[in-house]
């Protein structure tokens, strides 16, 4: 495989755009992206989005898009993977600038989720239909089951849990870009209205609108584009069952651990070498669990870590969700991978303004779809 980089980024503003189209808001981040690349022409796209016929009755978005962006007849193709679709087609822009298939690929993700479709019921067709959402479960109820699980086995607290969107509304107030760019305390996260206990308002990730784009491109376009190049050193993806009923410990992401030590081996790195990440904040929970199961805790700790301060921006360990993450930043799902990869190109890129880490020359994003049956985890440098 050789080099890859990413060179531009761009995204829009997260949030409730009712006024504007799911191809206003594709064309309006990826037309930022091209132009922060500095690139005159693509050899193929991606869009990972995961349910745009439900949401806005619109399927075939690679055709749609291309045509809307004005780049036919290159190749365009719809990634789908539930939450992670954006993730997901962040990695197939890597691969096929890997493979030497392609030098310059646009990997997008949007979604347009508040245009009056059913969200919660979209939403859990990326759950297992006969056995969890015929039963009546929703995603913050099977959230909620894996917050129980890992509340009874290490003896996380409901105050580690409002630690989490405390710290991410503190983050996302310094990002322009966040739909709820707020901040809140711990009691109000705790005395928000209850969704699925232990799960309050304030621990979910919102419904949202928006996308997210980057130009993925060989190290070779980089050197003539004089851009810094911020290398792509590990793409991974791993699976797990669709079911929680199918794991043998709830408490647990076994995609996460897989797709992290398949990472970390490819860009021969250690957690403790990483300096900042992304990770999949659906649920509160979701921050303690999915940081454990990278590495960067002891299973049981990751709690402890958040309400210690440890993963702040001038945390003493490492410093998560930077951005906001998916609790204050918004969650439009097929954008979420893509938006995750632009805050840690941009922390690389020293560009991350009043969030900016110092010294962050490694950073990792992780993507998850539904309650974690698919897991993608990308390490970049900054070179
Ligand atoms: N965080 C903070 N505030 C939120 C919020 C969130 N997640 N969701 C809604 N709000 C605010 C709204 O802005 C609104 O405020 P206002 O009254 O001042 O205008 C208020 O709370 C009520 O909003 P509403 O849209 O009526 O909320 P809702 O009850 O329809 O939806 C959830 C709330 C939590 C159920 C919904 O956001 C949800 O389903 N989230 C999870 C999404 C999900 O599962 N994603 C996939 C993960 S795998």
């Amino acid at each position: 495989m050789r080099d890859v980089v990413v060179i531009g980024a761009g995204m829009t503003k997260f949030g409730e755009l009712w006024a504007r189209s799911i191809k206003d808001i594709f064309v309006e981040a990826a037309m930022h992206a091209i132009e922060d690349a500095g690139v005159d022409h693509l050899d193929s796209m991606y869009v990972g989005s995961m349910s745009p016929g439900l949401f806005v009755g619109q399927e075939h978005l690679g055709a749609v898009m291309a045509d809307y962006l004005g780049v036919n007849p290159i190749p365009a193709t719809r990634v789908e993977s539930a939450c992670a679709s954006g993730g997901a087609a962040f990695r197939q822009a890597f691969l096929e600038v890997a493979s030497g298939a392609s030098e310059i690929v646009l990997a997008g993700g949007v979604e347009k989720m508040t245009d009056g479709a059913d969200v919660t019921d979209a939403l859990a067709t990326a759950a297992d239909q006969e056995y969890e959402v015929y039963q009546g479960i929703t995603f913050p109820g099977l959230y909620a089951m894996i917050a129980h699980a890992h509340m009874h086995k290490y003896g996380t607290t409901r105050e580690q849990l409002a630690a989490v969107a405390v710290k991410n509304h503190r983050n996302g107030a310094k990002n322009p870009n966040a739909q709820f760019g707020f901040e809140v305390t711990a009691e109000q996260v705790m005395k928000s209205t209850m969704v699925s206990d232990p799960l309050r308002l304030l621990d979910c990730s919102p419904v949202s609108d928006g996308a997210a784009a980057v130009i993925v491109a060989s190290a070779d376009v980089a050197k003539q584009l004089k851009k810094k190049p911020i290398r792509v050193i590990a793409s991974a993806q791993a699976s797990d069952t669709i079911a929680l009923h199918g794991r043998k410990d709830v408490a647990t992401l076994g995609s996460v651990v897989k797709a992290a030590q398949n990472a970390y081996k490819m860009a021969n790195i250690k957690s403790g070498d990483v300096n900042l990440v992304e990770v999949h904040d659906c649920f509160t929970i979701a921050e303690i669990v999915v940081t454990e199961d990278l590495g960067f805790f002891e299973k049981g700790k990751g709690g402890e870590a958040v309400i210690n301060g440890w993963t702040s921006i001038e945390g003493k360990r490492i410093p998560v969700n930077t951005s906001g993450g998916l609790k204050s930043k918004g969650h439009p799902v097929g954008a979420t991978g893509i938006a995750q990869i632009i805050e840690v190109y941009e922390q690389l890129n020293g560009t991350a303004g009043a969030r900016q880490v110092k010294n962050a020359h490694i950073g990792m994003a992780q993507n998850m779809g539904g309650s974690g049956a698919s897991c993608v985890v990308h390490i970049l440098e900054a070179k």
